[in-house]
């Protein structure tokens, strides 16, 4: 199994591009089914996620093909409605089909996708949600079995901000009758792009982007060419990465917009940010000021962001109050931090970070995205050569990330 080597102490300095969000591609990807026909997608990035959800668009009988960064998607004679366990369980993304699958097949077999390191997650917002658009849905055998003969438009309310269930229903409601309202949408800059290529689709969305989408059902959709927006959380981790390093580093083809919130509180710890149309740029200093974070959905600071956050602060000149309100289990990042010589105390929801002047390289891993980008992060300022186990999932959503580090000047290196 691959690792990642770093070797702490180097300023990272130069140029680095931003790739294409894997949130977006996502539920974009997934999109096609609603669309007979060829689809063409552009900045797709190259991650285990993507090539995941390419493999399940081939199993339900889609052509999935990529060259370069360009994805084409021909969802000319899709055969199955069944979306297996051994898919699913790689990425619980995958229940993204079950809102199409039901709008276009009337029916759709798709496996729980279970808990996983981060939480519970559950999905019964996305199922209510289904249900009230007239979908009969039975949970068998792991497997949710959802049947509708016809989607009809509904009111519907999320008790909980959510991100795929909010793209969910969407995708469903574009081919149902008549009118669907979602109160208390996820905002997210993911949840905008989808509608952009439904509404390109020929769907009918308005208030995407805010708390409340009306999606006025059509009966048809074509295909689509678009570009994928670029990767926030990447743009965050590497504003982070040069904060760290107090280095000087610009960041191209990324959206300063989508990452307000990061750079609100990267400016508060003392990090010098200016931004342009499409780039940001970092240069970090000498001394870093402790911050409290809280995470919450768009626009707040982002959950996906909180451990790299928590690394800044643990050299921070000062103590910080981290608290995670997304998921339940998000500080696996933490006792990896402590045996490179972090000082962090959990209470509840909450770490408190006392900043410490230096880290210490150690092998560690984590089991989770963005707990495994925080290791790396650390291993960039700590003292020593820092192993990363289980790079896997660092795959599943930084694009070659010891690439792009290694450009900007870092020792890293990846080890097979
Ligand atoms: N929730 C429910 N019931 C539901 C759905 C969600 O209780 O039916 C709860 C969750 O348990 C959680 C909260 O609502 O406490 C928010 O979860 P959400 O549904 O928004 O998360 P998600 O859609 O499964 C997406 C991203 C995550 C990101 C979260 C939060 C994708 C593919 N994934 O997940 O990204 O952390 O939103 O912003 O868009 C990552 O990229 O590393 C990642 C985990």
């Amino acid at each position: 199994m691959d690792k990642i080597i770093v070797e702490g102490g180097r300023s990272l300095k130069g140029q680095v591009r931003i790739s294409g969000a894997k949130n977006a591609a996502l539920p974009i990807l997934v999109s096609s089914l609603l669309a007979e026909g060829s689809n063409t997608y552009s900045n797709v990035p190259h991650l285990q996620d993507i090539e995941s959800i390419k493999s399940l668009l081939c199993n339900l009988g889609a052509r999935a093909e990529a060259h370069g960064d360009t994805v084409h998607v021909d969802t000319g004679r899709i055969l199955s409605c069944e979306a297996p366990y051994d898919l699913v369980r790689k990425m619980r993304a995958s229940i993204l089909v079950l809102g199409p699958m039901l709008a276009c097949l009337q029916k759709a077999v798709v496996s729980l996708p279970g808990g996983c390191a981060i939480g519970a997650r559950p999905i019964n917002l996305h199922l209510k949600g289904l249900a009230q658009l007239g979908a009969d849905i039975h949970l068998e055998h792991g497997y949710v079995r959802a049947e509708a003969k016809k989607l009809t438009g509904a009111d519907i309310y999320f008790d909980t901000v959510t991100v795929t269930g909010t793209e969910n229903l969407m995708m469903a409601a574009v081919l149902a009758e008549g009118t669907t309202v979602l109160r208390n949408a996820a905002r997210e800059p993911e949840v905008i792009a989808l509608a952009e290529v439904l509404s390109k689709m020929g769907a009918d969305i308005q208030g995407a982007g805010t708390a409340v989408i009306t999606i006025n059902g059509v009966t048809s959709l074509k295909p689509v060419s678009v570009r994928i927006i670029p990767d926030r959380i990447e743009t965050g981790t590497f504003m982070i990465a040069a904060a760290l390093t107090h280095g000087d580093v610009t960041l191209v083809d990324c959206n300063p917009e989508h990452v307000r919130a990061s750079i609100h509180k990267l400016r508060r710890a003392g990090v010098k940010i200016t931004t342009a149309e499409n780039t940001i740029h970092v240069h970090g200093n000498d001394e870093i000021f402790s911050v409290d974070v809280e995470t919450q959905p768009y626009p707040g600071f982002p959950t996906d962001m909180q451990a790299q956050f928590m690394v800044l602060m643990c050299v921070a000149n000062g103590t910080s109050m981290i608290s995670e309100t997304i998921f339940e289990n998000r500080f696996i990042h933490v006792s990896e931090l402590e045996r490179m010589g972090a000082d962090i105390k959990i209470s509840g929801h909450t770490a408190i970070v006392k900043g410490v002047p230096a880290l210490s390289a150690a092998p560690v891993m984590a089991t989770d995205l963005r707990a495994s980008a925080s290791l790396i992060l650390a291993g960039l300022v700590a003292e020593g050569q820092t192993q990363v186990n289980r790079v896997y999932h660092l795959d599943r959503g930084y694009e070659t990330i010891e690439k792009k580090f290694s450009q900007l000047g870092a020792a890293i290196k990846r080890i097979k």
